[in-house]
């Protein structure tokens, strides 16, 4: 009969619908390997104890050892009936070894097991994507190293607002993917403790030592409430967070790109291999790929709020609703990741339009800020000043000049404070050059900055 080794309790085996609606096999097999891994410390600890004995300890290990190696293999059948990746290991290794198989389980819950599984499955994630991350932030360091003295707009409310060089636009999202980085590093931190030997809720009344798995498998300390470790999804919800703002920056990238390489903007030209054409328009070349990425953070967005809504309302310990926890763990964590290397390879195949973008730089009035901060190094109060250009704007956009094409007569005219240096301090390559902040948008502040970046990247 269909009735389940964990399950004598039940008068008989599940309907095939619970079967098929309480699994989580179709999604859980990817943790396999970290499973083996917290068995093995698991039975380790055991053996310590003298709760099993060292040739039991043995034939646990080479079962799972030989499990796992078949798994990797793509030798071993999972069974649904077997509900997730957890029994279906336990349930091979018995199978296996026999007996000894059936100790394993002593003083430990799929609960704790689970919860133990994704907080080791999350470490190496975090690192994964972290490494991605990284390989985005060179290749933005590389394509700005191109620009450092080539000019573009900036915009506010995309509204041309002041000039700056190519090179300093690209850096903004370095720092953007920096903060990125660090809050995994926090994530990563927050969640390194071992859930391991809280079993189902309350412990057990078993001596075993929890400190010696939480060793094994390299947590920094224990989780110190049975209850709580047993139920903790908060590491879940924090990197899913993680993802989706990470996510969130890449759409805004995605987003100036499809807008760069528009024939309006025309800022940009994207290799061949990272665009898309039409079925209908043979003319085409699309951004489906940055499309893409924008889109693809509404889901990061998604698994967001399925995360903390399976959190919300359970009352305290495990709910069975924990466990579609991984459904959305595993979505943001894989989309992230493919926009990142998508990203990278989109930066990395990508040229600026140089001469193109630098041959409108005289509309919009870039320059009209540099030339009220002009006056105030003549002593002009800046409100004042910003008013004497406001005016000099609305003329020159009359008769269609720029503000270096104004006279010098007029300029007396407006504020007797304009001397003939004006011309010094109008024009995009001029204001530029005069940057003198820290962390302007200048060629000397972001030269100084790849610098920075290019140290700290190689010493990740
Ligand atoms: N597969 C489950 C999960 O992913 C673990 C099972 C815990 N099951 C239980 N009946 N307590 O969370």
């Amino acid at each position: 009969d269909k009735q389940r080794s964990w399950e004598k309790r039940l008068a008989a085996g599940p309907d095939e619908l619970t079967v098929n609606y309480v699994e989580s096999l179709s999604y859980d097999t990817r943790l396999y390997k970290y499973d083996i891994v917290g068995s093995i410390a698991h039975a380790t600890m055991l053996a310590e104890r003298k709760l099993i004995t060292q040739t039991e300890l043995k034939a646990i290990k080479n079962g799972l050892i030989e499990i796992s190696e078949q798994i990797e293999a793509g030798r071993f059948r999972f069974d649904k009936a077997h509900e997730d990746v957890h029994m279906a290991i336990e349930a091979a290794l018995i199978e296996k070894i026999g007996e000894p198989g059936k100790k394993l389980h002593t003083a430990r819950s799929r609960n704790d097991q689970v919860a133990t599984d994704v907080r080791l499955w999350l470490r190496d994630e975090i690192e994964g994507q972290q490494a991605a991350i990284v390989q985005l932030q060179k290749a933005f360091v590389q394509l700005a190293g191109k620009h450092t003295n080539d000019l573009m707009p900036a915009y506010t409310h995309l509204q041309r607002a002041q000039p700056i060089v190519i090179g300093a636009y690209l850096l903004s999202f370095v720092e953007q993917l920096e903060r990125d980085f660090i809050r995994l590093t926090n994530c990563r931190n927050l969640l390194n403790v071992s859930p391991l030997g809280s079993g189902a809720i309350a412990g057990s009344t078993l001596a075993i030592d929890r400190l010696s798995t939480a060793c094994q498998l390299a947590f920094a300390d224990i989780a110190h409430s049975s209850i709580d470790a047993i139920s903790d999804r908060d590491f879940c919800a924090e990197f899913i967070f993680d993802c989706a703002l990470t996510g969130a920056h890449l759409s805004r990238f995605a987003e100036d790109w499809i807008l760069f390489s528009s024939n309006e903007f025309d800022f940009i030209r994207i290799d061949d291999a990272f665009c898309t054409s039409s079925s209908m328009m043979p003319q085409k070349r699309n951004p489906d790929v940055l499309e893409l990425m924008r889109g693809k953070t509404g889901s990061l967005y998604g698994a967001l709020i399925g995360m903390l809504t399976i959190l919300k309302g359970q009352p305290s310990g495990y709910n069975r609703d924990l466990q579609e926890d991984k459904i959305h763990l595993f979505a943001a964590a894989d989309t992230v990741r493919a926009s990142l290397e998508m990203a990278r390879a989109v930066v990395a195949h990508t040229q600026f339009k140089t001469a193109r973008i630098a041959a409108g730089l005289d509309a919009g009035f870039l320059d009209a800020t540099a030339l009220a901060e002009y006056l105030v190094g003549k002593g002009v109060p800046f409100r004042a000043a910003h008013g004497v250009v406001g005016a000099l704007v609305s003329l020159c956009e009359k008769d269609g000049r720029s503000l270096s094409q104004v006279s010098l007569e007029t300029f007396k005219e407006h504020t007797p404070q304009i001397d003939a240096d004006v011309y010094d301090y109008l024009g995009a390559r001029h204001v530029v050059q005069r940057y003198a902040s820290a962390g302007a948008a200048g060629p000397q502040q972001v030269k100084e900055r790849i610098a920075y970046w290019k140290k700290h990247l190689a010493e990740r």
